[in-house]
């Protein structure tokens, strides 16, 4: 079996979290601050031009790989180590039982023959990786892995935009792998850790709207929806004859004429708190699920003034902006303000700068 590039790699560092939305190419380098705490090193953001990266596909790899080394530049680091991520939709996840204290190339056999048996394509268009989750819960005598894979042409259209620009892919990952080890960062911050409760992650971006129902690290449930940012965006070029580019960097500036608010911002707000409490209402109904202890509202539409108060008050449910930093030292780069606008979009980034961090 051909691991290219692993899922699952333990060895890489200094690392940044290279973050290749549909937005914005987003980096995060982190260091250690004391026993367990962390420290942001820097940051940085750089717009993507719209259709450069769309669904998780990479169009246009050569503006990708400009917008990559852009942000590099930004970043003002020598580390050009990398840890990436697939799009989550572009990765097949499956958890198997098998029998604990097998040699590796058993292991390998084993999970190879089950992967045939549940991907669509064949076995050499596949990156495969593993990981022993731990032992079974029912049984002792077994143990869990943790099977992904993804087509080989999506993960290397992402080595390719990355080394393209420079930089040096080490880990690729799941972007729902990193999203969840950002999450762990914030739900210490709710009492008791957010132990046992139910968590709503709704991610409200450029394009997408997902809600991600978690309790105790196991996900209950997701769905996406088409609803984001940039319907904001072409309202605002179209009300003040702008181009697309320009209104989304007024957007972000907030330099925009005073009737923004009440013209666009307020009924946008409005219309985030409807799709996500629809969102919720179809959790409701298709599971036996009726309840949610908290929402955790991360994208880069979490920022907009109001928008946790209106899904509060129109869902009833505690929600808080989610910020993986918040219990992090800053290094002296690092403008506190600038970051607490931008914490909310920086979930992948973050999960994926933690892996520096893997035993
Ligand atoms: N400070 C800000 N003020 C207002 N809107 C912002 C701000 N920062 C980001 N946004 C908006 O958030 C959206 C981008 O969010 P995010 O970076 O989470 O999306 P993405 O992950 O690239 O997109 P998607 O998840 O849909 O593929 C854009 O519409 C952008 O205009
Ligand atoms: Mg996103």
């Amino acid at each position: 079996m051909q691991f290219d590039l692993s899922i699952f790699n333990p060895k890489a560092r200094p690392l940044i979290g290279l973050d290749m939305s549909s937005s914005a190419v987003k980096m995060v380098e982190l260091a250690s601050d004391g026993k367990s705490g962390y420290r942001v090193e820097r940051y940085a953001i750089e717009i993507l031009p719209r259709d450069v990266i769309a669904d998780g596909n990479i169009a246009n790899l050569e503006a990708a790989a400009e917008t990559i080394k852009r942000a590099w530049r930004k970043l003002s680091t020598s580390t050009r180590a990398a840890a990436v991520a697939l799009p989550t939709s572009h990765v097949i996840t499956k958890k198997i039982i098998v029998a604990d204290g097998q040699k590796a190339e058993a292991l390998e056999v084993l999970v190879e023959s089950e992967a045939n048996q549940y991907i669509p394509f064949p076995l050499e268009e596949v990156n495969l990786d593993f990981q022993i989750v731990g032992p079974a819960p029912s049984s002792p005598e077994e143990i869990e892995v943790l099977i992904a894979a993804s087509r080989k042409e999506k993960v290397e259209d992402r080595v390719a935009a990355v080394e393209a620009a420079g930089l040096k892919p080490m880990i690729m990952d799941v972007e729902s792998f990193a999203v969840f080890a950002s999450l762990d960062l914030i739900l210490k911050q709710l009492p008791d850790g957010g132990k046992g409760q139910i968590i709503a992650l709704v991610d409200v971006g450029a394009n997408v709207t997902s809600l991600t129902v978690l309790r105790d690290g196991q996900q209950l449930y997701a769905r996406e929806q088409a609803f984001g940012g940039n319907q904001l965006t072409q309202d605002i070029a179209r009300l003040y004859g702008v181009s697309f580019a320009e209104a989304e960097a007024d957007k972000r500036r907030n330099a925009l004429p005073e009737n923004y608010e009440s013209e666009l911002l307020q009924p946008f707000v409005e219309n985030m708190a409807l799709e996500v409490s629809r969102a919720l209402q179809f959790f409701f109904t298709s599971t036996q699920f009726n309840k949610v202890d908290h929402i955790v509202l991360s994208g880069g539409c979490a920022v907009l003034p109001g928008c946790d108060e209106s899904i509060a008050l129109r869902t009833q449910i505690d929600t808080i902006v989610a910020n993986p930093f918040a219990d992090m030292v800053l290094s002296d780069r690092v403008r506190a303000n600038s970051l607490l606008a931008d914490a909310s979009s920086l979930m992948v980034a973050c999960g994926l700068a933690l892996r520096r961090f893997d035993q």
